[in-house]
């Protein structure tokens, strides 16, 4: 059997003997600008260093990432799609480029893993308006031999990469691909090109690794830039390929997800829903580690995802038969498996094991009950011979029974039917005062970028974190931060309200700190020298790594990627617009920056 662990030490050992140095996953939870709720891919945490920063490992990097992408969620329940992956990732930080990072991939996957060359086939950029077709990535496919009809070239909706949000950096891709049915695809193939669509795609192959040249910076205005470096990003799905590996037909066989599935059989009564057996043993991963990045259910942000995956696992299980309580028990074994690899998920085990059971108790007191008057909504809409469930009730089910919009109309789809999700929407915002973010706008944002708002509130979300350590007490830890141009989001552990008094501290501590004028530096040093320099964010790192430590005089002492202003006396007065409460301990303030007229 091919493992997990040997895949992950191939891939980190191969790049490591091509010069790059080994860093941390990054916390689930994007740390600094990001305005999307969860780690997407390797080059997040990167965003800076593609953009030009420069990094205190280097130029050339790689690791294993943990990422969550929701927008598959729809597809999970098939042979490769989840919401939780692992993926290896190696980068040029305006070092090497397209020839040196085709030939390793290419050395990676027919002389390491041993895949045969049969078993392979490439996607190259076919060119537009904003960037010309890739000759020389499928140029350089072919001087290594893979034959003409294996490289083809797909428009961009295929093979361009990023940005990861609304504006930043991206560019053209080159994949590589599993073939499942050598025959089977050759004779597709060969044929015509129109043959060659999406659908037949992945049907024949699986796509297991992608190398994005990045050289362009998208603009808000959605034009492409050059950036000032060229950089290469590599991802490769480490489930996926550890499933080509075994000859496997779907990601559940692997040994990540058997003792999982082999559980959710043995406590299911419904042996043949292959579907939900796999939503279950998905799902309950990603919750997992979201709950080890801190994440706790919530109607917010990255909680509400939480919170949808887990009811949504939750009510599948219900599907195949299980009457007992079961996240716990699967969270379990998911803690035990991987907590070598991310000791984070040991670490907090007691405490992440009763947020899950809690969320659990709380649903499962009103599915059964939910489920029952959705079936008779259903009944009454399909005997009136009508076809959509009205927004109000689709909120009545939300409201009252704790249906995630997204489950009523999962439950809909299974009866042939649909929901009015603007209906849903209105009724939401007539009845609450929550967050919208669980509609779908925040999943569309984009990256933070570089403009001097972002650089004033990202430096004053610096000064903010140890004012409240100050005010609060040093048990308050930073647990996610969001900066848009007009204010700064950030969230801690802490477990009351903060009183009136608290709140007029803090802001004095930064206040003063922005008339102090103090200068803003930084300086590069190992984890170790960060900690006896008692540097805080350091949660994210571990001994060998090498830091970037941000230094504002007294006021603060930080690890962090950038970007910041040179001095804080660039920052206007600082104004807490908002404390309240995000999720069980956990607090979130937002707050203004003026700029300094
Ligand atoms: N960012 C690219 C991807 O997600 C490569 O890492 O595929």
């Amino acid at each position: 059997m091919f493992t997990a662990k040997k895949l992950r030490q191939q891939y980190i050992d191969f790049f490591v003997s091509k010069g790059h140095k080994q860093i941390s996953s990054a916390s689930l939870v994007p740390q600094e600008d990001p305005t999307v709720l969860f780690t997407t891919a390797g080059m997040h945490p990167l965003v800076p260093f593609l953009m030009g920063e420069k990094h205190p490992m280097g130029l050339r990097l790689v690791n294993a990432q943990k990422c969550v992408r929701t927008g598959d969620i729809d597809e999970v329940g098939d042979c490769s799609h989840l919401t939780f992956f692992e993926m290896l990732g190696n980068w040029s930080l305006g070092d090497y480029f397209k020839k040196e990072a085709i030939e390793w991939s290419f050395e990676f996957l027919t002389k390491v893993l041993e895949i045969p060359l049969d078993r392979l086939a490439f996607t190259c950029f076919e060119g537009d308006a904003d960037a010309p077709k890739d000759e020389e990535a499928a140029g350089i496919w072919k001087v290594l031999g893979v034959p003409e009809h294996r490289v083809f070239f797909l428009p961009k909706k295929d093979n361009w990469w990023g940005p990861a949000g609304e504006t930043g950096p991206c560019g053209p891709d080159t994949e590589m691909f599993y073939i499942h049915d050598v025959e089977q695809f050759d004779t597709v193939a060969k044929g015509s090109k129109e043959g060659f669509q999406e659908a037949d795609k992945l049907k024949l192959m699986v796509e297991i690794w992608n190398d994005v040249f990045m050289q362009y910076n998208k603009q808000a205005d959605g034009s492409f830039v050059p950036l000032t470096q060229q950089n290469v990003d590599t991802g490769m799905g480490l489930e996926r390929t550890l499933c080509v590996l075994n000859g496997y037909d779907n990601v559940y066989e692997t040994e990540l997800f058997k003792p999982t599935v082999d559980k959710i059989k043995e406590l299911a009564t419904v042996q043949d829903d292959i579907q939900s057996l796999r939503i279950i043993a998905d799902h309950t991963r990603t919750m997992t580690f979201m709950a080890g990045d801190h994440v706790r259910p919530s109607n917010m942000g990255q909680g509400y995802v939480m919170r949808r995956i887990m009811r949504r696992a939750i009510r599948h299980g219900k599907k195949i038969g299980i009457e007992q309580h079961f996240l716990g028990e699967l969270a379990r074994i998911i803690i035990d498996q991987y907590s070598d690899i991310y000791p984070e998920l040991g670490q907090h085990r007691e405490e992440m094991l009763k947020a899950i059971k809690d969320e659990e108790d709380r649903f499962t007191k009103t599915l059964t009950q939910g489920l029952k008057e959705f079936e008779k909504l259903a009944k009454q809409i399909q005997e009136e011979g009508q076809k959509t469930i009205p927004g109000d009730q689709a909120f009545h089910l939300y409201d009252t029974y704790g249906f995630p919009i997204e489950m009523t109309d999962d439950l809909a789809k299974e009866n042939d039917l649909e929901v009015d999700l603007q209906g849903f929407e209105k009724a939401f915002e007539q009845h609450q005062d929550l967050s919208r973010t669980a509609s779908a706008g925040i999943f569309k944002g984009g990256l933070a970028d570089h403009s001097d708002e972002s650089k004033r509130l990202h430096t004053a979300t610096h000064l903010l974190h140890t004012a409240l350590r100050r005010v609060l007490g040093d048990h308050v830890e930073q647990r996610g931060s969001n900066i848009t141009k007009e204010r700064l989001r950030f969230d801690f552990t802490f477990e009351r309200k903060m009183t009136p008094e608290e709140i007029q501290q803090v802001e004095k501590l930064v206040n003063d700190a922005v008339q102090a004028k103090i200068d803003v530096y930084f300086k590069e040093m190992t984890f170790e020298e960060a900690q006896k320099v008692g540097a805080i964010g350091l949660f994210e790192y571990k001994y060998g790594d090498t830091v970037k430590v941000y230094f504002m005089g007294d006021y603060s002492t930080e690890v962090c990627g950038g970007p910041h202003v040179d001095n804080t006396g660039e920052l206007g007065g600082f104004k807490i617009t908002k404390e309240e409460s995000c999720a069980a301990g956990i607090r979130r303030i937002k707050a203004t920056v003026a700029a300094n007229q």
